[in-house]
């Protein structure tokens, strides 16, 4: 099954409950959070204060997605705030074995990101260790740029070892997804989709999750699973 992931770096941050409560009603299986420290990437978004604010609202789960340079350094006051799962950078300054070690110890779900310039056989020594490997399908930093549909190989890789191996991991998609690129990316074996813009900027949030979702699966072949509730 597809899940979605909605990027909240596309709502309006005055109304972010209103926001969330909206994709949470939609039909949205977690809730991607995007920090940024205009250092590893050329923006800034907001810090683990958002996180335990918005964490008494919404019962999705928090899937952080850190585009900072020193992760590690920070994991402790992300899995505070309420971080269900923390996904970190191959490219980042921290060791990543001490990384995932960091966050697994205190009980999350672990994630490791590569960029689009970024070979996904880096994540090698790593995948039996994570719960999801993320494949960026846009530079990382702003939402509403073009999917690039030159990373699909990366997820046809991750899919090709999740089915040697048996594994559970999941493989996450980000950056230009919408109704169009989610069959694209659910065909190529992606199954946790983010989407920011398409959903957010959609006046029917939940008309776009589902858009979403029924593009995904039509691409898996699945479309009589879709449960309608
Ligand atoms: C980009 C972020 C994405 C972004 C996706 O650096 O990691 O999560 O919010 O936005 P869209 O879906 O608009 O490309
Ligand atoms: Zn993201």
């Amino acid at each position: 099954m597809v899940q979605i992931s909605p990027s909240i770096l596309s709502a309006d941050f005055s109304q972010l409950e209103r926001d969330v409560s909206d994709v949470e009603a939609g039909g949205a299986h977690m809730l991607h959070i995007d920090v940024m420290d205009g250092h590893f990437v050329p923006n800034i978004s907001f810090g683990a204060c958002v996180i335990s604010s918005l964490r008494p609202r919404t019962q999705l789960m928090f899937d952080v997605h850190l585009m900072i340079s020193d992760p590690l350094t920070y994991i402790p006051s992300f899995a505070k705030a309420g971080a269900d799962m923390i996904t970190f950078h191959y490219e980042s300054d921290s060791d990543a074995q001490k990384t995932i070690d960091a966050i697994r110890g205190l009980g999350l779900r672990v994630g490791m990101a590569v960029k689009p310039g970024t070979d996904i056989s880096v994540l090698d020594p790593f995948l039996p260790q994570l719960d999801m490997a993320l494949v960026m399908t846009v530079e990382p930093g702003f939402g509403g740029q073009k999917f690039m549909g030159q990373m699909m190989p990366k997820v046809e890789y991750l899919r090709s070892w999740v089915s040697a191996n048996h594994s559970t991991l999941w493989i996450q998609v980000d950056g230009g997804i919408d109704a169009v690129t989610a069959r694209t990316a659910a065909a190529a074996g992606a199954d946790v989709l983010v989407a920011g813009s398409a959903v957010f900027g959609a006046v029917d949030r939940q008309d776009a999750i589902d858009s979403i979702l029924q593009s995904a699966a039509a691409a898996q072949g699945q479309e009589n699973k879709i449960a309608k509730q």
